[in-house]
């Protein structure tokens, strides 16, 4: 069975094609971006449930690119004692440790200004300052500093967070970007603000890197997975490992939501692009998450909401397939 055979990239073997998809708890109660008890307690539950790789949900890059004050935070050197802790935890366990490190855009809900590429709003949202180039550096650098705190702590896979209309996706859409500089413009000048990113982060972690999109905006002025397919092209070429194809978010558009909707996005990527996808969105079934791989339409199957509602769910889809999963050796023959 494909969904259990471990897969390597670069120097780091996954157990298994499991992957706990980025999720924001919004639990940092102090307001501090620090790891508290419950993400101790839910991301070890996840590793006791036997998934190859837990990826932390997306930590922001700086206190303004927060979604919420709750959200998880890698932009100071306090932060890095918690996720060097839930590393530890979730290694213990033989799984792999992520992070998606993310910067919200317009779509923080912080106090104070809040930064996009140009002055435009999320409907119904605060209108953001368009960034200087300064800014523009600054978020860069600020990218690569995260990088290097990821490392501190441990970290086996960094994942950038292009997705959901947050600051990235916002630079990558003409729908939001109208920058009249090298930041805006074309495909390529859109790509401009992730391409520093990728270049940035690439100097300071030589490990697994992932870029989570939204490979279609839902919009007809919008990107769509063709042009999506010509970004994973640039970004394999800057040593971007995977792509881990999801979809929406930059404007509120009407999704047709069923099971596996997204995975044509990661088929169409990985075998246009040439570079290894994660497929993720309404995978709940192992004989579904195994079809995906035999089918070479995604290496890795990222699961969300199945994993809130069972831990243990690569050991039901275990079940499902006929297969005996492992148990941790605590269990041994109660399993
Ligand atoms: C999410 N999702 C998400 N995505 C992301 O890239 N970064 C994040 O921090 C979050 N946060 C988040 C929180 C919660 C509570 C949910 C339910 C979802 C999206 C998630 O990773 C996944 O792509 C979707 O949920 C679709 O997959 P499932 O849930 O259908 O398996």
């Amino acid at each position: 069975m494909k969904l259990y055979e471990p897969m390597t990239i670069r120097d780091v073997t996954l157990p298994n094609r499991i992957v706990m998809s980025p999720m924001c708890m919004y639990s940092c109660e102090k307001q501090d971006g620090i790891v508290t008890d419950w993400h101790r307690t839910h991301y070890t539950s996840r590793a006791v449930g036997g998934v190859g790789l837990i990826i932390l949900e997306a930590s922001a890059v700086t206190p303004q690119g927060r979604i919420s004050a709750q959200d998880l935070g890698i932009w100071s050197d306090e932060q890095i004692d918690g996720l060097r802790d839930l590393v530890r935890l979730i290694h213990q366990q033989g799984v792999k440790a992520g992070i998606q490190i993310a910067h919200a855009g317009r779509k923080a809900e912080v106090e104070g200004p809040i930064a996009a590429p140009s002055a435009i709003p999320f409907p119904g949202s605060r209108t953001p300052e368009e960034m200087t180039r300064e800014q523009i550096a600054d978020t860069v650098r600020a990218f690569a500093d995260a990088a290097v705190r990821a490392r501190d702590a441990g970290f086996d896979v960094i994942e950038i967070h292009g997705a959901h209309g947050y600051l990235i996706n916002e630079f990558l859409s003409p729908l939001s970007n109208h920058r009249q500089d090298d930041y805006g413009g074309d495909k390529q000048k859109r790509y401009r603000f992730l391409q520093d990113i990728i270049h940035a982060v690439r100097k300071v972690w030589e490990g697994p890197l992932f870029v989570r999109i939204s490979a279609d905006e839902y919009d007809p002025e919008g990107n769509h997975v063709q042009d999506y397919a010509f970004y994973a092209s640039l970004m394999k070429e800057q040593g971007v490992d995977l792509i881990d194809c999801s979809s929406g978010g930059l404007v509120p558009a009407p999704i047709e939501v069923f099971p596996g909707y997204q995975v044509p996005l990661a088929d169409s990527i990985k075998n246009t692009a040439l570079i290894a996808t994660g497929a993720v969105g309404l995978i709940t079934s192992g004989k579904q998450a195994e079809d995906i791989l035999e089918r070479g339409q995604a290496d890795l199957i990222f699961i969300g909401r199945e994993l809130l509602r069972d831990p243990y769910w690569p050991r039901t889809a275990a079940r499902e397939l006929g297969i005996e999963p492992a148990a941790p050796k605590q269990y041994g023959r109660a399993w």
